[in-house]
């Protein structure tokens, strides 16, 4: 269950935020841009600077939208909350990216499970602007929207392991285009200068058997060398590939299991 509720926008696409939700976006914007600079990679920075994000404000989905779609004829969609599985490939097919207009409370100004929209624009729609990662991510939602509730779970290990926590080897070292990192100040240092995270060559069978944890740092990192090596892994082969994946079995977790008394909150430790 969520503990936000979506803002609603108005008829004009407009959501009136507080002066202390501006605030809170103007604090992870700032926090953020104080440190991506040789950490992310230039496609992510060049979006920025095409989508031009307002600093001290929220933006508005009608302005992100103005940019995205001149770049790649994506847009943001806003959704209630978390939305189920059919309706997020369904978005993506129609080259729509989901957004919940909430935006974090100062209390879990470090870490929330659930996606915001400080997460959603910030971190994701910067590499939306690229034509090769735009087109991977509509053909995902495409190949997404036919696949069973099975073979789901297996694309979701992609995205995860690339769209929200990809690591790319660029010409000037080790950059970052996950939007679960690059919106996250502990994870975007501990991503790159942590010595206890595994980071090895994206291979897409290994990806597609590797489990997760979704609330702590990651302890695994694939790597890819530009966009392309992603958008072929994602061809009419993907599904077959994936029951490949099924008849192998999973690699052993390379994470503690859950404890089942702490809370889901991701200790921003790295920062101290
Ligand atoms: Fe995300």
């Amino acid at each position: 269950m969520s503990q936000y509720l979506a803002r609603e926008p108005d008829n004009n696409g407009l959501v009136n935020y507080s002066i202390e939700e501006n605030q809170t976006w103007e604090f992870l914007y700032h926090r953020q841009m104080d440190i991506i600079h040789g950490k992310a990679c230039d496609e992510y920075i060049k979006g920025l600077e095409i989508l031009s994000l307002s600093e001290n404000k929220v933006p508005q989905l009608p302005d992100v939208n103005r940019a995205l779609r001149k770049a790649t004829g994506w847009e943001v969609a806003a959704v209630p909350a978390l939305i189920p599985f059919g309706k997020f490939f369904e978005l993506l097919a129609n080259k729509q990216f989901p957004a919940a207009t909430f935006i974090r409370r100062k209390e879990d100004i470090d870490y929330l499970q659930e996606p915001d929209i400080f997460h959603e624009i910030y971190g994701h729609c910067p590499l939306l602007t690229d034509p090769v990662f735009a087109h991977f991510v509509h053909n995902y939602g495409k190949i997404g929207l036919h696949a069973s509730k099975q073979e789901r779970v297996y694309l979701a290990r992609i995205f995860w392991f690339t769209v929200e926590f990809g690591l790319i080897q660029q010409a000037n070292g080790l950059r970052i285009y996950g939007a679960g990192i690059l919106s996250s100040k502990g994870e975007t240092v501990y991503s790159l200068e942590s010595n206890k995270p595994e980071r090895k060559p994206f291979d897409l069978m290994t990806a597609l058997r590797t489990p997760y944890r979704i609330d702590i740092y990651q302890t695994i990192y694939f790597i890819i060398k530009q966009f392309e090596d992603i958008y072929h892994a994602m061809d009419s082969s993907i599904i077959s590939k994936i029951h490949e994946a099924i008849e192998l079995g999973d690699f052993k977790p390379t994470f503690p299991p859950k404890p089942q008394s702490q809370s889901n909150k991701k200790m921003d430790s790295h920062d101290c």
